[in-house]
């Protein structure tokens, strides 16, 4: 395998099991390496300090696989994967929909790969990754028996990689619809038309967590709702439910989702979730749990600023919506909109609205997308249950 050395602020990084080394930090520039091949990187001494694979296109311009020496082989993914796979033991025993690879926190990165009652989605954002497709593919067919694989690899990043997009069945056979169930509710997901991979898989411990709060005939408000997730839990413990979200299909998987599971007691909009907001305070309409889990408004440290903005209207509009000892659960799912500015918001709030509030629940993405302690960017999904 080629060798590498990298800049002493890589060095400190990888010593310190960071997984990333950024262009600017290729000590000398390789000259005789294609892009996507693994490398080894070493200190200008010769320590060795990884293992992984290059991409000079890439502002990521190394990704780490190991930190121990070994060959990238059939071998090593085989391993890699059936530890992911030991891993998610312990949700299969509540659902049957898991994300099965996590990318770099599963030390696979540029893999993702989800578990659908049976079916797989892989997503290939590097072309680090996307050299071992072959290799992937068919030890996932091996360690798994799928019913079927569906490429779900549409991710703009991959023109970052210069690689193209793909999306579509590469294995077996993937139903139009598949049925999961997440702690004994039901839900139609579809591969072939759905956001993300999906599912919002990260969500399902926030749901069972919130849910616990909940009781006959509450009122909740499921804003930004998707397929009905935190709603859905809502209504298995007889609350009153209203949805909001702005797409078209994520309110017709809300509403398959509701007849799936023989629900009453709700509504489902289509809309703007500032707007409603806003509509709803004026009406003086008023709520005992909101829920508010917004798609990721900051996607740089740049972005975090305005983000933050909308983070702040969304909680301050929905506090004020609240019956007596009502709830918010807020969400951020950006890692530049951590547990730290979500605590730091719903202070100012408080302070200014001179309310205080209790914070009964810090909540995190479920175990099966690891947070691992070396790589800030894996704890990308934080959340708050406050109380009134
Ligand atoms: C993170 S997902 C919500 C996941 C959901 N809570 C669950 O548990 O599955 C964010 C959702 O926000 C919706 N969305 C994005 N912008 C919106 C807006 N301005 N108003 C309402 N919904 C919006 C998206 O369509 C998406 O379904």
């Amino acid at each position: 395998m080629k060798k590498i050395t990298v800049s002493k602020e890589a060095i400190a990084k990888l010593k310190s099991l960071f997984c990333w080394v950024y262009q600017n930090e290729l000590a000398t520039p390789p000259k005789d390496l294609k892009d996507g091949e693994s490398v080894e990187i070493y200190t200008a001494g010769g320590e060795y300090l990884a293992t992984g694979y290059i991409n000079q296109k890439s502002v990521i311009s190394v990704r780490v696989l190991s930190f121990e020496k070994t060959e990238i082989n059939k071998e090593f993914f085989r391993a890699r994967l059936q530890t992911a796979i030991d891993k998610r033991k312990q949700i299969q025993a509540n659902s049957n929909a898991y994300r099965l690879v996590h990318s770099e926190a599963d030390f696979l990165a540029g893999l993702i790969v989800d578990f659908y009652n049976g079916n797989l989605a892989i997503q290939i954002n590097t072309l680090g990754m996307e050299n071992q497709r072959d290799i992937i593919i068919e030890l996932l067919v091996e360690l798994l028996n799928p019913k079927g694989i569906f490429d779900k690899s549409d991710a703009k990043v991959r023109k970052k990689e210069g690689i193209e997009t793909q999306n579509g069945v590469i294995y077996g056979e993937v139903p139009n619809e598949i049925e999961i169930v997440e702690n004994g509710i039901k839900f139609a997901m579809s591969l072939h038309d759905g956001q993300k991979t999906g599912f919002y898989l990260d969500q399902r411990r926030n749901r069972y967590i919130v849910s616990k709060y909940i009781q006959r005939d509450m009122k909740v408000l499921d804003v930004f709702c998707n397929a009905g997730g935190f709603g859905l839990y809502a209504l298995s413990k007889g609350a009153k439910v209203q949805f909001v979200d702005a797409s078209a299909s994520a309110i017709f998987q809300v509403e398959n989702n509701i007849t799936l599971n023989g629900y009453e007691q709700c509504t489902a909009i289509k809309t703007d979730a500032f707007e409603f907001l806003t509509q709803e305070l004026e009406s003086n309409n008023k709520y005992d749990l909101i829920v508010l889990d917004p798609p990721p408004f900051a996607k740089t440290q740049k972005e975090a600023i305005g983000a933050m903005k909308g983070m702040k209207f969304l909680l301050d509009t929905a506090l004020k919506m609240l019956n007596p000892n009502g709830m918010v659960a807020i969400y951020s799912c950006s890692h530049y909109i951590g547990m730290k500015q979500l605590e730091e918001m719903s202070f100012e709030i408080s302070k200014n609205a001179k309310m205080p509030l209790q914070i009964v629940e810090y909540m995190y993405a479920d175990i099966d997308h690891p947070n691992i302690i070396n790589i800030p960017n894996s704890a990308y999904l934080t959340g708050l249950l406050l109380r009134k």
